[in-house]
C-alpha cells in the first residue's frame, strides 16, 4: 500500500514524484489574469426571463472555455459540506482503516488509491484518491466505504441531487444548441456515475510535482466541487494554465470527450490537470456523468450538414473506453481513434 497520506508528512519530495524538468508545472505558462466564467442558476428554478440568458452563458463558455462554475445552482450547501466533511474524515482516518479500502485492481468498483494509472514513465502523481461507482444508488450503495459512519447516507444525498443538476445543465445545454431539450437523457447520461474523491496532501516542492495529469475527462459531463480555499486545479486556455478559483460550494462544470464528440467540436472538452501545494491538504469531489458502455456516440445529426461534415466517427461508449486507456488519456492520442480526417 503506497498511500501519501499515511500520517506522516514528507519533509522532501522522494525521488519517485519528481518530475523531469520539461514536466513540471512551469510558472510562465500559468495565466493568473483569466478567470472561468461564474453563472448564477437562480436557485435551480430556471422559468422565465432568466432563462434565455442563463442558456447563452452556458454555451458561450463551454465554447470558450469548456469550463465554468455554477453558484446559486440548488443543491443544498450543507449537503455538500457534509460530504467534504465526510470525506476529509475518509482521508483523515487512521492507515489501518484506510487499508481495508486500497487496492491497485482498476476492476475494483470501490477502491482508495495513490497517483493514476496512467503514471507511463513511473513517476507517480502527488494524490490520494477514492474512486468509486455512485449511480445507480441501490446497486452499488453496499460496496462504498462503511467508515467513517455517515459516509454512505451522506454520498447516498449527495449523488442524487449532483446528478440532477447535471440533467438540468444537460437540459440546459441541448436548448442552447438547438437540440431537442431531453437530447442528452436516456443513453449519454443513462450510465454509471462514477466518482473521484481527490486528496492532494500539502507538499514540500510543487515545483517539481504534479496532483494529477493534463487530461479530459472521459465521460460526458463532470461536477466537481473544490473542499478546500487551496487552489490546485487549473485549465488550459489560449496554450496556457488558468487556476480554477475555488468557491465555496460551488461547482465546477467541464465538458468530458463525449459531449464534444456528440456536438462535433462546438463545446469543447479541455485538459486540465491539478498542481500542488505546501500548505494544506487539498480535496476536491468530482461526479463524472457516464453514458451507457452500450451506447452509440456520434455527432448530433442536426449539427452537421455539407458545410460542416462531421469531425469523428460513430462508436460505442464502450469501444472509447478502450481507446482512452490505451492512449493513457492523452487527449490527442484519444482523439486519434475518432477523428475524421479532413
Ligand atoms: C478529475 C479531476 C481535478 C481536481 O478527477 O478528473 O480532474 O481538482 N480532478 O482534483
Ligand atoms: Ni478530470
Amino acid at each position: 500500500m503506497e498511500l501519501l497520506s499515511s500520517g506522516v508528512a514528507l519533509q522532501t519530495v522522494p525521488e519517485k514524484y519528481i518530475f523531469p524538468a520539461h514536466k513540471r508545472p512551469a510558472k510562465e505558462l500559468v495565466d493568473s489574469s483569466v478567470a472561468l466564467p461564474v453563472i448564477d442558476l437562480r436557485g435551480g428554478r430556471l422559468q422565465g426571463d432568466g432563462r434565455d440568458e442563463i442558456v447563452r452563458e452556458i454555451v458561450d463558455a463551454g465554447k470558450q472555455f469548456g469550463f465554468f462554475q455554477v453558484v446559486n445552482h440548488g443543491v443544498p450547501e450543507q449537503l455538500i459540506e457534509h460530504m467534504v466533511g465526510v470525506s476529509e474524515e475518509l482521508f483523515n482516518m487512521p492507515v489501518e482503516e484506510k487499508a481495508k479500502y486500497y487496492s491497485d485492481d482498476p476492476s475494483i468498483i470501490c477502491r482508495l488509491g495513490s497517483s493514476t494509472p496512467y503514471d507511463q514513465n513511473g513517476i507517480r502523481y502527488w494524490r490520494d484518491y477514492l474512486k468509486l461507482v455512485c449511480y445507480p444508488v441501490e446497486e452499488f450503495m453496499h460496496l462504498w466505504p462503511q467508515k467513517p459512519d455517515k459516509f454512505r447516507e451522506v454520498l447516498a444525498k449527495y449523488i442524487v441531487e449532483v446528478r440532477e443538476l447535471a440533467d438540468k445543465l444537460l437540459r440546459l445545454i441541448a436548448e442552447g444548441l438547438g437540440l431537442e431539450q431531453d437530447y442528452f437523457s436516456g443513453g449519454f447520461s443513462g450510465g454509471q456515475t462514477q466518482m473521484n474523491v481527490n486528496y492532494y496532501p500539502p507538499c514540500p516542492d510543487p515545483s517539481l510535482t504534479l496532483g494529477l495529469l493534463p487530461h479530459c475527462d472521459r465521460h460526458l459531463i463532470t461536477l466537481l466541487v473544490q473542499g478546500t480555499a487551496a487552489r490546485g486545479l487549473q485549465a488550459k486556455f489560449e496554450g496556457k494554465w488558468i487556476p480554477v478559483e475555488p468557491i465555496r460550494n460551488a461547482f465546477v462544470v467541464n465538458f468530458g470527450h463525449q459531449l464534444e464528440i456528440i456536438t462535433n467540436g462546438v463545446l469543447r472538452s479541455v485538459e486540465h490537470r491539478a498542481v500542488t501545494n505546501t500548505s494544506v491538504a487539498r480535496l476536491s469531489i468530482a461526479s463524472l456523468i457516464m453514458p451507457k458502455t452500450d451506447c452509440l456516440i456520434a455527432p448530433a445529426k442536426s449539427l452537421i450538414n455539407e458545410h460542416n461534415p462531421p469531425k469523428y466517427k460513430s462508436f460505442t461508449f464502450e469501444e472509447f473506453l478502450s481507446a482512452y486507456n490505451a492512449a493513457a488519456a492523452n487527449r490527442e492520442g484519444v482523439l486519434e481513434y475518432f477523428k475524421i480526417e479532413e
